[in-house]
């Protein structure tokens, strides 16, 4: 009786609120978002308003019984939750709570780590940058927003857009590596593939930025330490990939954990105010990270938590994800005159408006769908596939590969059966055995043809050589040695710094074991950062980088070894040849003395350079061709390269295009991508790539605080080692 009963008083009760208005305003989707976002703020006391900014966590257990305890929990006009369940129907009974059981019914926000896909879990960001394929991107990013949507999520803190310079820093599996326009493109093309064109349909999810913003400089790569970023590399560097989604329409942004110059990220309102809001007019929210609010006491920000609430508020962070600081401050924090309820109206109106976007007032609740509606649908898992296949870089091949009348291969190592590793860290909804292991791709791949002859030969880490044995032997009664080594999931990601890039000591000794049985050997590498490859590479005839795949990595590993597929993957961030030369990017400035200062004991060189990544094909460069030798600031001109297969098999080439400024009042990187394209050249044929350079775009750059400059003189547009030079009146 009494479920029945209260949303029928509720109902009663909300109507005689509306009075001689009828339906309120908020309440008729016929409005303007920003007419019903007025309407309900008018409504709202200022409690109501405050529960609105926090963010409040649900699902971690998901045990039915306890479903009640948890709904009791959480406050029914809470703003958001991040909700760790895909259990329909908890979601629908907190959801019930906010909508039938408050006095405005405000539906709850539900956000969650989508980060590379909710149950079809794709490759890590890391690879997907090695794509070079944007499109690819968007449309894996559309399948998790579907999938989450469905399932009960409506919000993603996803893309990370962090340039990342130091492979120690296990959350460079997070972003697209180590050049900011990299960042930006892919991470346009994922909100677009989450947000779409219209939030409002049900298979999309709002975007979230983060982390805003330098997190990526963490000094020695360990994780949530301070960063120093003089700011001309933050403009540089650091915030044109937030620039171009905020311009691309990401709703939301997360403030970052790292303390800037002094001023954490959480408390930063240069960098959340003035420059996200005021200068680049985003109308979204920013969310605080987890517990970043009260952490501003712990990196000496803020006294307590009092003033940690105060010090995020009022620099521009409009909700606080999980530490309860503004719930707790706020009454007070008014009455005292810090803040105002002016700064909390637009607060609110920030996230009442993506709501409303959302159409979460007229649809707050998840249908529940049967599981094969939902997700892993075959359309989906072959979306990962192609992103599997295209983001895989062939790091080095003597001639091996494709594979080609082999009758026996001996799969060896650690990760050959591997699932679970596979989907590396934020794993989301993921699990083991929606995996492909890379055994079960080679099966897929070769039965029939050659038969697989399996040995573990040793774990990840650790000093057990006992496996050794039988690896010999089966590599010894094999034409070829597959050896498939990497990284634990756990060993990239959150918190998951470490202090070399090399394998560990057990994995290269069984690479170093099975190099002397004298087969062939190509060692497959699954792993969330570059790794320091020097004492792996002499051994391996051939080595292929396949990432963390997801679900999908066997098929396309043994397609590539086998030639069914032709690898494209080209590096999006630099291999070293030691964890020593960390950082080392290809977008440096200028040495003073290019031949000198280099380290005595190694080449200066990296192992694998930004962009390298082979292929079954053989590209011949033409040369560079450009429209105008001289040229004017207002008018665009085009260069062309052609590119030729001169092999019989079709390939996929990425042409990256670089701009270099040899001298300018602020000295620039050696040189920069502006422009990439990857496309399908057939075998024989010959395609011409272009870019259209626009010099306030392409040949400008900004000051340290943020103007754009563009100098007249000498500019060098280059791909690969070809290189001509233009000259800016
Ligand atoms: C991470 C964020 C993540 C958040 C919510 C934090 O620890 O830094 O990237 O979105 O947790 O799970």
């Amino acid at each position: 009786m009494k479920r029945i009963l209260l949303p029928l008083f509720v109902t009663v009760l909300c109507v005689s609120c509306a009075g001689d208005e009828g339906i309120p305003v908020y309440r008729q989707p016929e409005r303007s978002v920003d007419e019903r976002v007025e309407d309900l703020l008018r409504r709202m006391t200022f409690e109501e308003k405050v529960l609105q900014l926090n963010q409040y966590i649900v699902g971690l257990n998901t045990n039915v019984n306890n479903i009640g305890k948890q709904i009791e929990e959480v406050p029914g006009g809470i703003g958001s939750v991040i909700y760790f369940s895909d259990n329909v129907t908890l979601r629908n009974e907190l959801q019930r709570k906010a909508v039938e059981q408050t006095r405005l019914g405000i539906p709850v926000l539900f956000g969650f780590d989508v980060i590379h896909g909710f149950r079809t879990i794709y490759p890590i960001p890391l690879a997907q940058g090695c794509s070079w394929n944007p499109a690819l991107v968007g449309e894996l990013c559309a399948v998790a927003a579907r999938e989450a949507r469905l399932s009960g999520t409506d919000w993603t803190f996803s893309p990370m857009i962090d340039v990342s310079r130091d492979a120690r820093w296990g959350r460079v599996a997070e972003c697209y590596g180590e050049d900011p326009y990299c960042n930006a493109v892919m991470g346009v093309a994922s909100v677009r593939g989450y947000q779409g064109d219209d939030l409002y349909l049900t298979d999309r999810v709002a975007a979230c930025a983060k982390h805003y913003v330098g997190y990526g400089m963490s000094q020695g790569g360990r994780d949530y330490t301070a960063t120093d970023i003089s700011m001309q590399l933050m403009w540089d560097t650091y915030l044109p990939p937030y620039k171009a989604c905020v311009e691309a329409g990401v709703e939301t942004v997360m403030s970052a954990f790292n303390d800037i110059n002094g001023v954490p990220a959480t408390a930063n309102s240069y960098f959340l105010t003035e420059i996200l809001k005021q200068r680049w007019g985003h109308r979204g929210f920013v969310v605080s990270d987890w517990n970043a609010v009260e952490q501003l006491v712990a990196q000496g920000h803020a006294r307590d938590r009092k003033e940690a609430a105060w010090r995020a508020f009022t620099a521009g962070v409009e909700m606080d994800m999980k530490d309860d600081c503004y719930r707790s401050f706020f009454p007070e924090l008014l009455a005292e005159g810090k803040i105002s309820e002016k700064a909390v109206d637009d607060a609110v109106a920030r996230i009442l408006r993506l709501k409303f976007r959302l159409g979460l007032f007229e649809r707050p609740y998840t249908d529940s769908l049967p599981e094969t509606e939902r997700i892993l649908t075959p359309e989906a898992r072959q979306a990962a596939e192609r992103l599997a296949e295209e983001s895989m870089v062939l790091l080095k091949n003597n001639g091996i590969l494709p594979l080609s009348g082999v009758r026996d291969i001996a799969v060896i190592g650690p990760m050959a059966r591997e699932r679970y590793h596979l989907l590396g860290s934020w794993r989301c909804h993921g699990r083991a055995e929606d995996a492909q292991s890379l055994y079960e791709g080679l099966q897929q791949e070769f039965g029939g043809s050659a038969s697989l002859h399996y040995a573990a030969g040793c774990d990840f880490d650790g000093a057990d050589r006992s496996g050794f044995s039988l690896a010999r032997r089966v590599a010894l009664q094999s034409d070829v040695v597959l050896l498939c080594l990497g990284e634990r999931a756990e060993w990239s990601g959150e918190n998951a710094s470490r202090s070399t890039l090399a394998l560990p000591a057990i994995q290269q000794e069984l690479a170093e074991e099975l190099a002397r049985c004298g087969k062939p050997l190509i060692v497959v590498l699954s792993n969330g950062r570059p790794l320091d490859l020097s004492r792996l590479e002499p051994l391996a005839d051939a080595m292929l980088e396949i990432w963390q795949p997801g679900v999908s990595g066997g098929s396309p590993m043994a397609g590539i070894l086998s030639g069914r597929v032709n690898p494209s993957g080209r590096l999006c961030m630099t291999f070293p040849r030691s964890t020593g030369q960390v950082p080392i990017f290809y977008n440096s400035r200028p040495s003073a003395r290019p031949d000198q200062g280099h380290y005595q004991d190694i080449d200066e060189s990296p192992l694998y350079e930004f962009g390298h990544g082979l292929s079954y094909s053989h590209f011949v460069y033409g040369e560079l061709e450009s429209e105008a030798e001289e040229i004017t600031s207002d008018k665009l001109f085009t260069v062309k390269i052609s590119v030729t297969n001169v092999s019989d098999v079709d390939g996929y080439e990425t042409v990256h295009w670089f701009v270099s400024d040899p001298c300018c009042s602020i000295t620039r990187p050696v040189k920069e991508l502006k422009h990439f394209e990857k496309r399908l050249v057939r075998a024989g044929e010959t395609e011409t790539f272009a870019f259209t350079i626009v010099p306030a775009r392409d040949l400008a750059y900004v000051d340290a605080a943020g103007n754009p400059l563009l100098e007249a003189g000498e500019f060098r547009i280059g791909v690969k080692d070809r290189s001509l030079c233009v000259h800016l009146k």
